[in-house]
């Protein structure tokens, strides 16, 4: 049964307006309510750029190795308030947009512990887990993984096969998850990334440098457009994202 707040509402590759409360502060938007320091609400709010409320979700910009903002450790959520909430949205909007299967606040240079995560085929069982804890692990097994913060690159790695996950939801309450398969691996790599690391860390500092240079090489010959893989990267990550190769 899905009770999830999102697919509730609306689905999330076409969830361009948000749930029930903002619809009805979109009408109140529309209806253009005068207010006693001149001009309407609309104005005021986007004056105030307190646009939480009537705005769409928006993509934010990821965060690429080796940034050092990706080595940051997440601070804890105080409260799952509306900004939180949009927080929220915006990993989630950002993640698909990119074709990921995961998405940490960390990678979006927001060092909150929060993370988003889909591993459906269908793109359509948004996760959120806000301030998450790994209560325990067990197996061992190798999964080859990508990053949304490393594009491009696999490499295969280590990783607890069953995992139970405490956190809290979009609701801000709390609950606790088993997961097994892709969704344990990816948890376990969002869950780095709140820590300031990224899965690159567990390999070799050889293979570290050589990951260093091609993504450097890369980034050069998209700003001058040379490479013809900058226009197919999307495509290319789609396609494997929710094959045997997720981007998280
Ligand atoms: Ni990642």
């Amino acid at each position: 049964m899905q009770t999830d707040w999102y697919t509730s509402a609306l689905p999330p590759k076409t969830g361009t307006h948000r749930p029930v409360l903002l619809k009805a502060f979109d009408d109140v938007a529309k209806q253009g309510i005068k207010l006693s320091s001149g001009g309407t609400l609309a104005t005021f709010l986007s004056q105030k750029h307190d646009i939480a409320l009537i705005t769409p979700m928006t993509k934010l910009v990821i965060l690429e190795y080796p940034d050092p903002r990706l080595r940051n450790k997440a601070q804890p959520v105080a409260t799952v308030d509306d900004a939180v909430r949009q927080l929220a949205d915006d990993l989630l909007e950002t993640m698909y947009g990119a074709n990921g299967v995961g998405l940490a606040a960390t990678q979006v240079d927001v060092h909150k512990r929060m993370i988003v995560l889909d591993v459906s085929q269908s793109r359509d069982q948004p996760l959120v887990l806000i301030n998450p804890e790994i209560l325990n692990l067990e197996g061992k097994a190798v999964n080859e993984e990508g990053c949304l913060s490393l594009p491009g690159i696999y490499d295969k790695l280590s990783r607890a096969t069953n995992i139970r996950v405490r956190a809290l939801g979009r609701d801000g309450k709390p609950f606790e998850l088993d997961a097994d398969g892709l969704l344990a691996v990816c948890i376990q790599h969002e869950i780095d990334h709140l820590e300031g690391k990224v899965f690159v860390d567990y390999l070799s500092e050889l293979k570290r440098q050589l990951i260093r240079r091609r993504l450097e090489k890369e980034r050069k010959q998209r700003s001058t457009g040379s490479d013809f893989r900058a226009n197919t990267r999307g495509v290319a990550s789609g396609s494997s994202a929710v094959s045997s190769k997720p981007a998280l």
